[in-house]
């Protein structure tokens, strides 16, 4: 169960967060992936707020959120690939990692110690409108308490524990991707890393570099920081690859040839992934807000925005410390 629901602070008015940003407080705005909280990134004080809201480890990094691509080249050094990658995906759900501009005003803290920052350029309207108003990089993680799950809907982050840390909610609707952005990094080599499936699937990106991208799993080399492994938790346990749900589970479904009359949501009836990457993080809510012990999540294909949603799905099965 939730809180009590702050729905006092859901506002539509975009200078008051640009106002509010400037004065170091926390504003949770809606993007294309999931809703942020957001604050000046180069305030030590504001971001460190953020980890405090968050309750989020220090060693976590925190990506810079700009209005355009000409924003993100004065606070990293681009190479040539990172150039083309921003030009074909930006604005929208693509997060690079690049080494940080010598003149970088972002906070140390967001980067967490590492000499590299991660930069996105947004595409939700209301994302881009205070960016705009507000004129400088945003520092946003998702806005939900550290390991749970991501919010999707601005009354999920109104109903979370860290809304009253929140000066204000913009109110955008719901996310149209719903699973973060993919995290592209670079190795020594100046290959491109895939750090974090995400809402652009990794044959668009292949496409764009005309390579395969290196999974650091593969190699050994560090993920983002933040891709612990128990994450994305709902309250309830999850049981993945589940055919159809036992006695007393709920079922999360996806595709036709899904069971009927089962108690649960189905996450795309016609078996299409972006839909079921849409509605991931909102009907996980529903299913562990019914109170049940378990959610039974049925087989998600691996391919397209699939590996995204496998990556959600596993973290949030992963053994956990007790959640209250
Ligand atoms: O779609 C998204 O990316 C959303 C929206 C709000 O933009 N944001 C988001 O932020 O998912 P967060 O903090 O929940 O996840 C950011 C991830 C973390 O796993 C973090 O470790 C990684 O980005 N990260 C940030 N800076 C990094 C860096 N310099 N090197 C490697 N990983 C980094
Ligand atoms: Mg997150």
């Amino acid at each position: 169960m939730h809180g009590e629901t702050r729905t006092d602070k859901l506002s539509g008015d975009v200078n008051a967060a640009a106002a509010a940003l400037r004065a170091g407080r926390l504003v949770a705005f809606p993007t294309e992936t999931v809703y942020g909280l957001g604050a000046d990134a180069a305030n030590d004080d504001a971001v460190a707020a953020i980890f405090a809201a968050k309750r989020r480890p220090r060693f976590n990094p925190l990506i810079a959120h700009v209005a355009d691509a000409a924003a993100a080249e004065r606070l990293a050094t681009f190479s040539d690939k990172a150039r083309k990658l921003a030009a074909a995906f930006w604005p929208g759900p693509l997060t690079l990692v690049l080494p940080r501009a010598a003149e970088c005003p972002v906070s140390l803290l967001a980067s967490a110690g590492l000499d590299t920052i991660a930069l996105r350029v947004p595409a939700h309207p209301l994302a881009r409108e205070l960016l705009r108003a507000f004129g400088g990089p945003v520092a946003a993680p998702s806005a939900n308490v550290s390991g749970r799950l991501s919010p999707t809907e601005a009354e999920h982050v109104a109903e979370s524990e860290l809304a009253a840390d929140v000066f204000l909610i913009l109110d955008g609707g719901e996310c149209a991707v719903g699973v973060e952005s993919t995290i592209i990094g670079f190795d020594d080599e100046g290959r491109a890393t895939l750090l974090r499936p995400g809402g652009i699937a990794r044959a668009e990106i292949e496409r764009v570099i005309d390579a395969p991208l290196i999974t650091p799993l593969e190699t050994g080399a560090p993920a983002a920081p933040g891709q612990l492994t128990s994450h994305y938790a709902p309250r309830a346990r999850l049981r993945l690859n589940a055919d159809e749900p036992q006695a007393g589970e709920m079922y999360l479904a996806f595709g036709p040839a899904a069971p009927q009359g089962v108690p649960g949501l189905n996450l795309s009836p016609a078996g299409d992934l972006k839909e079921a990457a849409a509605n991931l993080f909102a009907y996980l809510r529903i299913l562990d807000d019914t109170g049940v012990d378990m959610i039974a999540v049925a087989p998600v294909p691996h391919e397209g925005l699939g590996e995204a949603i496998n990556d959600r799905l596993t973290r949030a099965a992963a053994p956990r410390e007790e959640n209250p």
